[in-house]
C-alpha cells in the first residue's frame, strides 16, 4: 500500500494524543489525521510536540454529526481508522448517559457508516480499529481474570455504552465483511490524564492539599496499566491482528483504590519534601459511586503469547514519573484546572 492514511479519533484526549504522538513519530511515511471534537476532555496542548510535523493534521469535528463525518471520509479517503474519541468518565455517565449514547454509540456506527461509504466494500486494504474497555465485562469478585470469551455484563452507563459500540464494530465485520479489530483495555494512568479521573485528580488535590475523595471503603480494585503501553499495544494490534479479532490489554497490575492512593501518598510526600504521613491525612472517604464495580483484572495471555507485547514499566516507576510528570508540567495542569486549555485551538489553529 502508498503512504497510509490514518483518521485517529479523540485524538486530543488522554489515550488518543499518546497514540498520536507515536503513530507520528514511529511511522514518518504515514498521514496521521486526528479527529477531535475538543470537548472538556479534547485538550489540543497534549500535542504541541506534534503539531507542526508534516504527517500530522488536526481536524476540529463532532462524530455525531453523521453528514460531516461523511463529507471529511470523502475528502480524507482514509486507508485505515483508530476511533477512541468518547465519552469516558463513568461518574459523567452516571449523571448524564444520554450523552454517552450519542457520542459512544451513534457516533461510533457514523463513523462505521462513512467508512462503509467510502471504502466501498472492497476492504481488502482497510481497517477499523474501535479501542474500547475492559468494563464492558462487568465486574469480578475476589478471583478470577476477564477474558477474550468472557461474556459481556457492563453495568455502568459509560460501560453500557461501549459494549455497544463494540457490538456494533463486529456487526459491520459479520454483516458487511469490513476489516474490524477490537481491543478492551484495564485502566491507564500517565501524563495529560484529565484531573477528574482517580491518580490526576489526587495528585492534584494532594499537591493543592486538598481532600483526596475516596468512593465506599476504597476496597475496589483496578488493574492498572501505564498510558504508553496502551499506546504501544495498540500499534502492535493494528499492525499484526487478524480481521475480526479482539484482544484484552492489561498487565496484571491489580490495586485496591487505598492502596494505591497510600502508595501516591508517600510518593508525593517526597517529591513535595514533606514529612512522611503528611498527604495521607488528607484521605477522605465519602459516598460510593452508585453500582459501583468491585474489580477489574484481564488476562492478557492471547495479545503476550499472540503479538509478544508486554507492559514495560513497573507501577511504582510508572506512577513516580507520572507524579514527576504532572509537577513539572504545572503550566498544563493550571491551563486545565482553569478551563484555558480550551482557547488553544482559537489562538493556535483556527485562522490558519
Ligand atoms: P478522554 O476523555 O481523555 O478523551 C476523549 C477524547 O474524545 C477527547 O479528546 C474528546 O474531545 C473526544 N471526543 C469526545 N466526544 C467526541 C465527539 N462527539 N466527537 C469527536 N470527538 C469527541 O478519554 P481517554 O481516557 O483518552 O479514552 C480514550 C478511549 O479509550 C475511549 O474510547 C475510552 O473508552 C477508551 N479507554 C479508556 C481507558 C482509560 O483508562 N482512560 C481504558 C480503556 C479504554
Ligand atoms: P476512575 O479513575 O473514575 O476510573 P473507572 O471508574 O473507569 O475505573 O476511578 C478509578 C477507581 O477510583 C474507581 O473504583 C472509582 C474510584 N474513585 C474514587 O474513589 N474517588 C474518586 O474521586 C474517583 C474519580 C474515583
Amino acid at each position: 500500500m502508498n503512504k497510509k492514511k490514518i483518521i485517529i479519533t479523540g485524538g486530543a484526549g488522554f489515550i488518543g494524543s499518546h497514540v498520536i504522538r507515536r503513530f507520528v513519530n514511529q511511522y514518518p511515511d504515514y498521514q496521521i489525521v486526528n479527529l477531535d471534537a475538543l470537548t472538556y476532555a479534547g485538550n489540543l496542548e497534549n500535542l504541541e510536540d506534534v503539531e507542526s510535523k508534516e504527517n500530522y493534521k488536526f481536524i476540529k469535528a463532532d462524530i455525531r454529526d453523521a453528514e460531516l463525518i461523511e463529507s471529511i471520509f470523502e475528502t480524507e479517503q482514509p486507508d485505515a481508522v483508530i476511533h477512541l474519541a468518547a465519552e469516558s468518565h463513568v461518574d459523567r455517565s452516571i449523571k448524564d448517559p444520554l450523552a454517552f449514547v450519542q457520542t459512544n454509540v451513534i457516533g461510533t456506527v457514523n463513523l462505521l457508516n462513512a467508512a462503509k461509504k467510502t471504502w466501498k466494500s472492497d476492504y481488502s486494504k482497510y481497517r477499523f480499529y474501535h479501542v474500547s474497555t475492559d468494563e464492558v465485562y462487568g465486574a469480578l469478585g475476589e478471583t478470577g481474570f476477564f477474558t477474550e470469551e468472557t461474556a459481556y455484563n457492563p453495568h455502568s452507563p459509560y460501560s453500557a455504552s461501549k459494549a455497544s459500540s463494540d457490538h456494533f464494530v463486529r456487526a459491520y465485520h459479520d454483516t458487511y465483511g469490513m476489516d474490524t479489530v477490537v481491543s478492551n483495555c484495564s485502566n491507564n494512568y500517565g501524563a495529560n490524564h484529565f484531573p477528574e479521573k482517580l491518580i490526576p485528580l489526587s495528585i492534584n488535590n494532594i499537591k493543592n492539599n486538598k481532600s483526596i475523595p475516596i468512593y465506599g471503603k476504597g476496597l475496589n480494585v483496578r488493574d492498572w496499566l501505564w498510558v504508553e503501553d496502551h499506546a504501544r499495544a495498540i500499534d502492535v494490534i493494528f499492525h499484526n491482528a487478524k480481521t475480526g479479532t479482539t484482544y484484552n490489554i492489561g498487565g496484571h497490575n491489580e490495586w485496591t483504590n487505598i492502596d494505591l492512593i497510600k502508595l501516591l501518598c508517600k510518593i508525593m510526600d517526597k517529591k513535595l519534601d514533606r514529612e512522611p504521613g503528611t498527604s495521607e491525612k488528607l484521605i477522605t472517604y465519602v459516598e460510593d459511586r452508585a453500582g459501583h464495580d468491585l474489580r477489574y483484572a484481564i488476562d492478557p495471555n492471547k495479545l503476550q503469547n499472540e503479538l509478544g507485547w508486554k507492559p514495560s514499566l513497573q507501577f511504582e516507576e510508572g506512577l513516580e514519573k507520572t507524579v514527576d510528570w504532572y509537577l513539572a508540567n504545572e503550566k498544563w495542569l493550571n491551563n486545565v484546572t482553569s478551563g484555558n486549555y480550551q482557547q488553544y485551538y482559537e489562538l493556535q489553529y483556527k485562522d490558519k
